[in-house]
Parts: structure tokens; sequence; C-alpha cells
């Protein structure tokens, strides 16, 4: 299967990074290479892109698109967690520009052998690193009842959580549940017929949860995005999309808690923390795809683009609260 996956808001997260030819660049979500091609199609030979991805696959495309570029990149089959200290062990001490698309390629949802897609049948896989052990098929077969109602209701925001986890539990004593298509069906079953009929498919959301589940993708995200923000050179910025309400709201809070100089509770009369603001958020609200974009690439209507640009020594607005 040829890896394909139209990248969002591309335009506007070039723009953001504001790329110098001789920097240094990082794409923590390299996927299919789409925002990663343009960030090194404007790098002349001193610029440098690291691009990571915990999916081999995406490597191995991510590789194959930009060979051309050989002598500037460097693609990492790594989990963006370890992208700091592996890039300090490379010897490389910070970076111009960093860009975090997070979520999950087209290619993983529409190859139904990854276990992603609800719409087409496949093994209950969901891992984005096939190394890793733990899939969605361990999740619904052995996690507690209580403990699938949390992450359909938390991760899921599925206000049928208890009765779909109710219906796993049921369903999984009388044989394992192995596929994609046989967790949709328990799911339609249990969520009530008019309900079915409002709204967005009840296995989105589930779906959803459980991905985010497997792959841990909301867990240390927002220590990431600290370390992200101290790896970045004076002024240089950081790019981030993502695809639904709980990884925005991550990334817009510690946003903002970065550039907050000072955290202390605001009855304290002495600044007891002795903080400083790390830089600035860059717009007053987050960037959201086109209508235009959205009609040629309906999987970008989710999208929400905020960036963030590490305090320069002699910045004005460092001092402000
Ligand atoms: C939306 S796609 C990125 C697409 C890419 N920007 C492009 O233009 O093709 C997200 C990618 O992030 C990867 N990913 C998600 N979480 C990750 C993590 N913690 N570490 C590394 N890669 C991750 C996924 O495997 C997927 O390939």
């Amino acid at each position: 299967m040829t890896f394909s996956h139209i990248p969002v808001l591309c335009g506007e997260a070039i723009e953001a990074l504001k790329i110098r030819s001789d920097g240094t660049y990082l794409d923590m979500t390299v996927g299919g290479a789409g925002h990663a091609e343009q960030i090194v199609f404007r790098l002349d030979k001193a610029g440098r892109l690291f691009g990571f991805d915990r999916d081999e696959e995406a490597v191995e495309a991510a590789k194959n698109r930009l060979a051309a570029y050989d002598k500037q990149i460097t693609i990492l089959h790594e989990n963006f967690k370890n992208a700091v200290s592996v890039l300090k062990d490379l010897g490389v001490s910070g970076a111009d520009g960093i860009l975090a698309d997070l979520g999950i390629s087209s290619h993983q949802i529409d190859d139904e052998t990854r276990g992603f897609s609800y719409m087409k049948d496949g093994p209950l896989d969901m891992r984005m690193d096939r190394t890793q052990t733990l899939s969605a098929k361990d999740i619904v077969n052995t996690f507690p009842e209580g403990a699938l109602t949390r992450i359909f209701r938390e991760y899921g925001e599925e206000r049928f959580a208890a009765r779909i986890a109710r219906a796993v539990t049921k369903e999984r004593e009388k044989g394992e549940i192995a596929t994609t298509g046989a967790l949709n069906d328990i799911i339609l079953q249990a969520v009530p017929k008019s309900a079915r009929k409002a709204g967005s498919h009840p296995s989105k959301r589930v779906f959803q949860s459980l991905r985010i589940a497997v792959n841990g993708e909301l867990e240390g995200l927002s220590d990431c995005v600290n370390e992200w923000i101290s790896f970045l050179h004076p002024g240089g910025r950081l790019a981030i999309i993502t695809f639904h309400s709980l990884e925005d709201r991550i990334v817009k809070q510690t946003f903002r808690t970065a550039q907050k100089p000072c955290i202390c509770p605001p009855k304290t009369p002495v600044c007891v923390c002795g903080r400083v603001s790390a830089g600035r958020c860059i717009g007053t609200r987050a960037i959201r795809p086109s209508a235009e974009e959205i009609t040629g690439n309906p999987r970008a209507k989710s999208a929400t683009l905020r960036i963030f640009e590490k305090k320069r020594e002699n910045d004005e607005w460092q001092t402000e609260p």
C-alpha cells in the first residue's frame, strides 16, 4: 500500500516556523513527510532537518520521499518523547523551529490491517509503533469494565461509555473480541437507537478513545511541549497541530503557562516562584483550516494550529505578566 497523507494546515504551519535557510528544524511527527518536504525545500546546505516517527512505515515513507535531500536530513524511528535526548546524544544542542502534527496519518486509518478504523474490518490493533506490545485487542479483552468506561468517557467523551463497557465485557465472556468489525457491532448494539441516528457515528468516539489509550497519546504531552520549548534557540518557533479538543487543551494550557512570567497564586504578595516567561503565544486565536482546505481534505476539519515563540534576550514582552 502506498503511503498517502495530505498535510494539514501546511502553508500556515510552514509560515509559522519562519524558516531560516541555514537553521535546524525538527519534525516530531514526520509521517509521510508532507510538511517535512516543505521545510527541507527551504533549507540551504547548512540547514538541517531531523524527523521522528514511532511508525516504521512512516519512517520508510519519509526517507523515500526526502531521498534527494539525504545530506540535510536525519529520519529516526523514535517516539517524540525521546527526541530531545536522542538529539543531545547526536550532538545537537538546539533547534530554530519544531513542528508536531499530532495524531494519526491517513495511511494508518486507511490500511485496515492497522485496525484504526471502524469503517474497515481488520485486526483490533491500533498500535502506531508495532514493536509495542499493548494493542486495542488487549485493552478490550482484558481491562476491567470500570477502566473501559473511563477510557471511553475521558478520551472519547462518550456519553454511553458505561453501557458500551458493559456490552464489551459481556460479549468477551463468549469469546475474544478480535476485530474492528466485531467491536463496531457491539458498540452499535449498546447505543440506544435514537442516539445512533443523531450526531457522529458512536464508534468514532470509542475508537478514538482506544487509540489514545493504546498509544498513550496524552501521557506526558505537556512535558514534551515544555521540553521542546526549552530546546528552541532564542526566537525559535514551535508549531503544534492537534485534531481533538483533549490534545488542544493540553497544548493551549502548556503554552499559556510557559508564557507567564510568574505562576504564584494571585494572592501571593511577592513572587516566590522566581519564574521568567519562556516566550509568547503567537496570535490571539488558534489557526483553523479554511473552508477550501476542508472541502479538499475533509480530514482537516478538526485541525487546530497553535504557535509559540521562544523568548530572545532583549524581547520587551518578557517582563510583562
Ligand atoms: C498526522 S500524521 C503526520 C503527518 C505529516 N505531518 C505529513 O505531512 O505527512 C501524525 C504522525 O505522527 C506519528 N506519531 C504520533 N505520535 C507520535 C509520537 N509520540 N512519537 C512519534 N511519532 C508519533 C504517527 O505515527 C503519524 O505518522
